[in-house]
């Protein structure tokens, strides 16, 4: 069962920041579709808590957020794009700003906006909404969207492939991207939404370890599409852990923002109360994310611990509340109060700084399809993501990408007849239980062989654990009725696959990827571009 879109210009699968921004910017002249897994607000942008980086601070210079941005992505960020986007920021922010984003103020009269430290800024750069910045962002985008008469929004789409010249009915050779075909979680069918180009805005991987600060639906769909549909990928190995996620049997993926760290929270050893980061780097606990993860999971092994504090109960508790209100309010609820005692934290996965390989105006290899936010390797982040630039990244190309459809428009043509999904060969599942236990083994197995910390023996073990799963996965997808878990699984053995592939070709130690066969870092730096 198939129905086409044609009354939209364009697609767009994702309605986080990126595909948002991408939607607004469009919508001024053409009729644009999004498609959304699950809720609208279920992709990470609603979950962010820190807030955005920008140079706006009098005594601050965008050649020094340039500067933090490439110290922290140890020299493999691409220097013209980390420009391009850190040049763009006080216009992106002012942006959300007109959009009603209530960044917090210095004063009453909200002259100058409220701005943070975090981890790797030299200054104090990040705006923000309390400690829920995601969540005012997120809500004002849907709200601006909503309100669009050019602009369908579509939740409870899984998309499944991307639609390309080799699904048209008629075959014309034009290697082109047309679309793609979604299942309706509601009624379980297949749909294809086609238009003239299609922008994935769907969001990263986190969610192939066990451990991740990800919501549920970041199973890299973007990415895994991207790759079957012919584009190739960089830096997949580069996956960032943030240092400080709550250590909780019951709640595994609650964040501690970096913020805590930069108004002043130190990390200390559970039992004996030393404040450990001293020992690491001169920077204490705002060096840069890798440093403080790795200088965690050196304790933890080190000390046989289950978790570090987080202790920022030294400073009075008005300043904590008035800063830090949601995380306040959720730990008193496990029955934590952070202005009296420490925070049990652990790392957990937190960031896809690789993806689909773009270039400044957000496309990918193929032609009528483009990408951005964190499905993509733009070369902003380079081998760890500096904190807060990745929301920032979300607004600056999902703009460049939309205006650079706009500019060249006259060049899509009219999607051509595309063949309908074929269900005729497949039955429905009659064991759901071989899906969550290969998620399960994935995850798993991805949290303990590519870690923190990596060796090339436990590299191999997990490509081989991906290669026997591979099979199974396919014969599954080959024979059964797609449901979202399924689209997922799949999705999510595709990146692991890609994760694992990148991190065996890097010999060498650079940021987030360290290899205990190669402590060292190589003098050029040098991207992992896999070709499928
Ligand atoms: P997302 O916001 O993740 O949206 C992805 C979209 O794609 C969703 O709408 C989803 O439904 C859709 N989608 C996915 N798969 C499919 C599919 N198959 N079919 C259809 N739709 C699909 N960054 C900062 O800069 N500052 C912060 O303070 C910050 N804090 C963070 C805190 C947490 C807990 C987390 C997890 C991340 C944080 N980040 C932060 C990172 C930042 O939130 C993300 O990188 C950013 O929001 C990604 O936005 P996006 O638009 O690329 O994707
Ligand atoms: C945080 O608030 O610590 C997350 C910030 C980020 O991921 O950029």
């Amino acid at each position: 069962m198939t129905g086409t879109s044609p009354e939209h210009d364009v697609l767009i699968i994702g309605s986080g920041a990126a595909g948002l921004t991408a939607a607004l910017t469009l919508a001024e002249h053409k009729r644009v579709l999004v498609l959304a897994k699950g809720k609208l607000t279920s992709g990470s942008t609603a979950w962010a808590q820190g807030g955005i980086a920008a140079v706006l601070d009098a005594g601050d210079t965008f050649e020094d957020h340039i500067r933090d941005t490439m110290i922290a992505g140890a020299g493999l960020n691409r220097r013209e794009t980390v420009e391009f986007v850190i040049e763009q920021a006080p216009r992106a922010i002012a942006r959300l700003v007109d959009l009603g984003v209530p960044f917090n103020t210095d004063d009453a009269a909200g002259a100058s906006l409220h701005l943070t430290r975090e981890g790797g800024h030299s200054h104090r750069r990040i705006v923000h909404v309390a400690d829920a910045t995601g969540w005012a962002v997120q809500s004002a985008l849907v709200k601006a969207a909503e309100a669009h008469p050019n602009i369908t929004l579509l939740p409870d789409r899984s998309c499944i492939d991307l639609i390309t010249g080799k699904n048209e009915q008629r075959y014309s050779g034009s290697g082109r991207v047309w679309g793609a075909y979604a299942l309706d979680a509601a009624t379980g069918k297949v749909e294809a939404y086609t238009a003239r180009a299609t922008i994935l805005a769907a969001g990263g991987a986190g969610r192939v370890y066990r451990f991740s600060t990800a919501p549920r639906g970041a199973t890299g769909d973007g990415i895994a599409m991207a790759w079957r549909a012919g584009c190739r990928v960089s830096n997949m190995e580069m996956m960032q852990f943030h240092p400080t996620c709550l250590y909780n049997l019951e709640v595994k993926n609650f964040l501690i923002t970096e913020a805590v760290r930069g108004e002043g929270g130190q990390l200390k050893h559970p039992v004996t109360g030393h404040r450990f980061m001293p020992d690491y780097d001169e920077r204490a606990e705002l060096a840069p994310r890798d440093v403080v993860a790795r200088a965690i999971d050196d304790q933890i092994k080190r000390y046989g611990l289950d978790y570090v504090h987080l202790d920022i109960s030294h400073l009075a508790p008005e300043f904590v509340i008035q800063h830090f209100p949601t995380i306040h309010e959720k730990l008193l609820g496990l029955g934590i109060d952070m202005t009296k005692e420490p925070i049990p934290v652990v790392p957990a996965q937190h960031y896809t700084c690789g993806g689909i390989l773009i270039d400044l105006a957000g496309r990918t290899d193929l032609p009528g399809l483009y990408a951005a936010g964190e499905c993509t390797e733009s070369g902003l982040h380079g081998a760890n993501r500096l904190a807060s630039n990745s929301l920032l990244e979300c607004f600056v190309f999902g703009e460049a990408a939309a205006r650079d459809i706009l500019s060249r428009w006259d060049e899509f043509d009219p999607p051509p007849p595309i063949r309908q999904w074929d269900e005729s060969r497949v039955t429905d599942s009659d064991e759901e239980v071989v899906i969550k236990q290969n998620w399960t083994e994935i995850r798993r197995f991805m949290w303990n062989y590519v870690g923190i910390v990596r060796t090339t023996k436990r590299l191999e073990r997990a490509a081989h654990r991906i290669k026997l799963l591979h099979g199974e996965i396919e014969d599954y997808y080959g024979h059964f009725r797609v449901t979202t878990d399924l689209i997922e699984l799949r999705n999510l053995l595709q990146c692991a696959d890609l994760i694992v592939q990148g991190a065996l070709r890097r010999h060498e130690s650079r940021g987030l990827h360290f290899i205990l066969d190669y402590p060292g870092m190589l003098e050029e730096a040098r991207d992992t571009v896999l070709v499928p």
